[in-house]
């Protein structure tokens, strides 16, 4: 039986891991579950899985969360980030990284060192901190299997194959719900852009992939999980959303990892690696779909993806400040404090503002994290 530790329980992937997780209860038992305000969700969570460990950050709820909990045996509950510390150094077999932002980053740092290996959904962290992720991964031995169905996609098939013929991987998007529209982005409303054609997901996610920001940042996230150079990322727009991965081979072969849209397919493949478990799914019908398209990424339109290519060569404190300020300009966005096009632009002056610096540890990332927010959050443009 493998102990997991789910980050992020009450979001989009936490509760999409706990429906994987139902399919063979035999198999996992739930250690540890860590949220930040929907006290409701993680009760009831609590309650269904009874893990040893219960934290929510905000403080505001802990004695309703307390209370409901009390007649659990062995179950221990805290609130607060440094709980969330705390409890990310108790060993796990898995850890799923699910928490949004870069609050994801230090949790997952402790799980690393606590040899936990991770199922990682929080791309930020890696974003922020990917070469100092990597180094503690491999000091500990610890294994980072990826959620991001893309991600999940090219590490099934590098599984099979050598990888030192490798031509370029392509991680496909589904251009998110403006690829085609030609509504001003100045217009753009709040509710227009969380609606994804494809997938449902969390809010942050949702504007990322309407700025395709998120594209931009995973393929920032895809440099620091495979062994491939930057010049052997691509991205291509594929409306369909089903095929989610694709590498090309030196001998001519090109390989796909093919399957509906539903974060689980990619959940159950990283919690049961190295091996594969039944779940409840819709079968993909090829016959059904008829026609599977690709098109160029426009980064003129889509700015953000110029952005992270450019952050991606220089690397140093700009992926820090590219994300925390991109979490900033998102937040205000949702908020209705600033215009959708406003969004790139307020990571690309962030960007401009903070100089250029080469990164020693992980605490200059979070002072740079910092910096970014600051300015950030006063930008008027
Ligand atoms: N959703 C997807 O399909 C998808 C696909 C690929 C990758 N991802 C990645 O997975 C991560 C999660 O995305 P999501 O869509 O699941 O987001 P979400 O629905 O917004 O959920 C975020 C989760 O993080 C928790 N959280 C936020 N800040 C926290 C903090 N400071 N401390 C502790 N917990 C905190 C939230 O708690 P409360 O709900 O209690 O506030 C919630 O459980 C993101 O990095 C995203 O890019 C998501």
């Amino acid at each position: 039986m493998k102990n997991i530790a789910i980050f992020g329980s009450t979001g989009s992937i936490g509760k999409n891991t706990i429906a994987v997780i139902k399919n063979a209860p035999e198999k996992f038992k739930v250690k540890i579950l860590v949220a930040k305000n929907d006290v409701q969700t993680l009760i009831s969570q609590a309650l269904e899985l009874n893990p040893e460990f219960v934290v929510i950050e905000n403080s505001e709820h802990f004695e309703e969360l307390k209370n409901a909990l009390k007649n659990l045996k062995n179950c221990q509950v805290f609130c607060g980030f440094e709980a969330i510390l705390d409890v990310a150094k108790i060993h796990c077999d898995l850890m799923i990284s699910a928490i949004v932002g870069s609050a994801g980053m230090l949790p997952t740092l402790n799980a690393i060192r606590a040899k936990t290996n991770i199922a990682l959904a929080n791309k930020e962290s890696l974003v922020c901190a990917g070469n100092f992720l990597k180094k503690e991964a491999l000091e500990n031995s610890v294994s980072i299997i990826p959620i991001d169905s893309e991600h999940n996609a090219i590490f099934q098939i590098f599984e099979n194959d050598n990888l030192d013929l490798i031509d370029e991987i392509i991680l496909t998007a589904s251009g998110g719900p403006f690829f085609n529209s030609a509504k001003k982005f100045s217009e753009i409303t709040v509710a227009e852009a969380l609606k994804h054609p494809n997938w449902q997901m969390g809010a942050k996610i949702s504007i990322d992939s309407a700025t395709m920001m998120n594209k931009g940042l995973e393929m920032i996230e895809a440099f620091y999980l495979f062994p491939i150079s930057k010049k052997q990322i691509k991205i291509l727009v594929h409306p369909q959303s089903i095929i989610h991965g694709i590498v090309n081979y030196a001998d001519g072969s090109t390989l796909a990892m093919m399957s509906l849209p539903d974060m689980q397919v990619p959940i159950s493949h990283a919690i049961n690696y190295p091996n594969r478990m039944k779940i409840k799914h819709q079968k993909l019908d090829l016959a059904k779909l008829q026609k599977l398209e690709f098109f160029e990424a426009d980064e003129n339109k889509f700015l953000s993806l110029k952005i992270c290519r450019e952050v991606l060569e220089v690397e140093g404190n700009a992926p820090a400040i590219l994300n925390a300020s991109n979490e900033i300009a998102v937040e205000r966005f949702l908020k209705s404090q600033i215009t959708f096009d406003k969004i790139p632009q307020i990571v690309a002056e962030t960007l401009n503002k903070i100089p250029y610096k080469k990164l020693d540890s992980i605490d200059e990332v979070m002072l740079n994290d910092k910096l970014a927010r600051e300015f950030a959050k006063n930008l008027n443009l």
